[in-house]
C-alpha cells in the first residue's frame, strides 16, 4: 500500500490507456478492465467487442500531428491521415513502450460498478469476479451506442430494402449496383457516402440540416495543423476560416447541400476531403430530410421520392454507461454534467476520460485529462468547492447551448487549444488550493 488511492480504469482505448499511463508514471496502481482482446477501442477494425465503429477504409479525419500523444510521436512514416490499422498499432506500441500492458486485464468487461455506502467502488467483472478500489475511472468511449431517427420515420416498418446504421457499416461490397439513401451530415455520412458513389447505382446524401464540409487541406497542410490560438475568440478564428474554406471549395449550397443555418464553428466539423467531387461529379445526389419509406422508395422533406434498397443511417450515437445504477450516473440525451468533462460535483472518487467532442483530436486532452487526474489522487491539486463546480459546469453548458446548433451531437463539445490552455490554468489553481489546504482522503 503506497497510501496512494487503488484505482481503476474501466477501457482500454485511446482515452483509457492515455490516463492509465499518467498514473502509472506518477506511482499509482492502476488496474485497466478491458473488454477486449488488444487496446486499442474504435480503432480496432472488427474489435472483438464488437464496440468498434471502424470501416474497413476508415483513415482518420484529424491529422495524425493533432492526434499524437505530446510524448510519444507517430512514425514518420505514417501519413498525415492515417488508416484505422496504423492508429491501432500505435496504440499497441505506446502501451509496450510504457510498460502498461500487463497493467491491463483484457477480456475482462466491467458488468457493474457500483458505489458502496462507505465510498469505494465495487467492481464486478463478465467473469463474476468482484474487486474493489478507491477511485474509479471510466474511458469506456461514446461511440457505440448507435442512435437510430428519433422517432422512426413513418413507414420504417413496411420498406422491405436493408435499414442499417452506420455504426454496422463495414466496406461497400454489399451496395454495389444498389440504390443507397445515406441520412446525416456528420463525417460517418460523408465517408459512406463517398463511399457507397464507387460502387451504387445511385447514392443520394439526405440531410435535415447543412454543414460546412471542411477539406483535410488548406495551403498545402492538414487543415487542423494551421497556427490557432486559445485566445483567438472562435467568432473570429470561425469567420477567417469560414471565408478561406468557401474560397476553396465554395458554399454548401452551391454544391445542391441545405444551406447551413448556423456559422462556421457551430456545429461539430464535417470534414471531408472527397464529398466535393463526388457531388459535383453526380455520384452523390444531395436531398432534404427523410419524410418517409415506402415499400421500396423512400420519400424526403421536398416530396420526391426515389426507389431504394439500402437506407443507412448515419444518425450518430448515445453516450451510455451499463455498468452505472442509472439514478447515480447516466447521459439522458447525451446530457452530463461535469467539471471540465471529467468530476462528477459530489463524487471525488470518479473521473471520466475522453468524454469530449473536440474541435480537434480526443487523445492529447485525454492526456492533459489524465496528468490532471494524477496530481488530484496525489494530493497536489484540489477541486474547488461543488458549489463552484456547479457554477462552472452552468456557465460551460449556457456557452455551449448559445454557441452551438440544438443537438444531442452537441452536448460535450470542446475547443481543443482552448480546453488544453484553460485546463493548464486551473490545474495551476487547484495546486495553489492543495498548498493552502491539503485535500481530503478520498473516497469517504
Ligand atoms: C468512425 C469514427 C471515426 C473517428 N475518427 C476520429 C478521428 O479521426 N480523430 C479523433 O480524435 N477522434 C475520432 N473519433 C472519435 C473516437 O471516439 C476517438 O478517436 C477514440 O476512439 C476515443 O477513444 P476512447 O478510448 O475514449 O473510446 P473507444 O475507442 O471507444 O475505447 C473504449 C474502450 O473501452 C472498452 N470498454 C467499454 N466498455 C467496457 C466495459 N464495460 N468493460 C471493459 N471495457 C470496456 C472498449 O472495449 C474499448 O476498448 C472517431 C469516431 C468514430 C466513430
Ligand atoms: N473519418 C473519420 O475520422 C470519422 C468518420 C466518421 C465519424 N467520425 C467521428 O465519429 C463521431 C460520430 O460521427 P457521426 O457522423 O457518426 O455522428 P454525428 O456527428 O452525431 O452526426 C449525426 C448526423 O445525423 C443527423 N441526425 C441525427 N438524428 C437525425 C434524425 N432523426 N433525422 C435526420 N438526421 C439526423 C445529425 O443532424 P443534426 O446536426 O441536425 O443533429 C447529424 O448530421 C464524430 O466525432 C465524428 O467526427 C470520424
Amino acid at each position: 500500500m503506497t497510501g496512494l488511492p487503488k484505482t481503476a480504469v474501466i477501457g482500454a482505448g485511446s482515452s483509457g490507456i492515455a490516463a492509465a499511463k499518467a498514473l502509472h508514471e506518477r506511482g499509482i496502481a492502476v488496474d485497466v478492465y478491458e473488454k477486449s482482446d488488444r487496446v486499442g477501442g474504435n480503432w480496432v477494425f472488427g474489435n472483438s467487442n464488437g464496440m468498434s465503429a471502424a470501416y474497413r477504409h476508415l483513415h482518420i479525419n484529424t491529422s495524425r500531428e493533432r492526434m499524437q500523444y505530446a510524448d510519444f510521436p507517430m512514425p514518420e512514416s505514417y501519413p498525415d491521415f492515417p488508416r484505422h490499422d496504423q492508429i491501432a498499432a500505435y496504440f499497441d506500441a505506446y502501451v509496450d513502450h510504457f510498460g502498461l500492458r500487463d497493467r491491463i486485464r483484457f477480456e475482462t468487461g466491467v458488468e457493474r460498478a457500483e458505489r458502496r455506502p462507505d465510498g469505494t467502488w465495487e467492481l464486478e467483472t463478465d467473469a463474476g469476479e468482484a474487486e474493489r478500489y478507491d477511485m474509479l475511472l471510466v474511458a469506456n468511449g461514446h461511440h457505440w451506442d448507435r442512435r437510430w431517427p428519433e422517432p422512426a420515420f413513418p413507414g420504417a416498418d413496411i420498406f422491405e430494402g436493408v435499414q442499417m446504421h452506420a455504426h454496422a457499416y463495414v466496406d461497400n461490397d454489399a451496395l454495389r449496383d444498389e440504390d443507397v439513401v445515406v441520412l446525416g451530415m456528420g463525417n460517418s455520412a460523408m465517408d459512406i457516402a463517398v463511399e457507397s458513389s464507387e460502387v451504387a447505382a445511385n447514392t443520394y446524401l439526405a440531410a435535415r440540416r447543412g454543414a460546412w464540409i471542411i477539406p483535410k487541406y488548406l495551403f498545402g497542410r492538414p487543415l487542423d495543423t494551421l497556427a490557432t490560438s486559445p485566445r483567438v475568440p472562435f467568432t473570429v478564428g470561425g469567420r477567417l476560416l469560414e471565408k478561406l474554406v468557401t474560397m476553396q471549395v465554395g458554399r454548401p449550397e452551391q454544391l445542391g447541400l441545405p444551406k447551413p443555418d448556423h456559422r462556421f464553428g457551430q456545429a461539430h466539423p464535417t470534414i471531408s476531403g472527397r464529398i466535393h467531387d463526388r457531388i459535383q461529379h453526380g455520384a452523390v445526389t444531395p436531398k432534404p430530410n427523410i419524410a418517409r419509406l415506402h415499400a421500396d422508395e423512400v420519400e424526403f422533406a421536398d416530396g420526391t421520392r426515389v426507389h431504394a434498397d439500402v437506407v443507412i443511417y448515419c444518425t450518430g450515437y448515445k453516450i451510455t454507461f451499463p455498468f452505472f445504477d442509472e439514478d447515480l450516473i447516466s447521459a439522458p440525451d447525451n446530457h452530463i454534467e461535469l467539471f471540465w468533462r471529467v468530476f462528477q460535483p459530489g463524487i471525488g472518487n470518479l473521473a471520466f476520460v475522453g468524454l469530449l467532442q473536440p474541435l480537434g483530436a480526443v487523445m492529447p486532452l485525454a492526456e492533459a485529462q489524465g496528468q490532471w487526474i494524477a496530481e488530484y489522487l496525489r494530493g497536489e491539486y484540489r477541486l474547488p468547492s461543488e458549489a463552484a463546480m456547479r457554477e462552472h459546469i452552468a456557465r460551460d453548458m449556457r456557452a455551449m447551448r448559445e454557441r452551438y446548433v440544438s443537438s444531442k451531437r452537441h452536448t460535450i463539445q470542446v475547443d481543443f487549444d482552448e480546453y488544453l490552455f484553460r485546463l493548464a490554468q486551473e490545474r495551476r489553481e487547484g495546486a495553489r488550493r492543495a498548498a493552502v489546504a491539503p485535500p481530503e482522503r478520498l473516497a469517504t
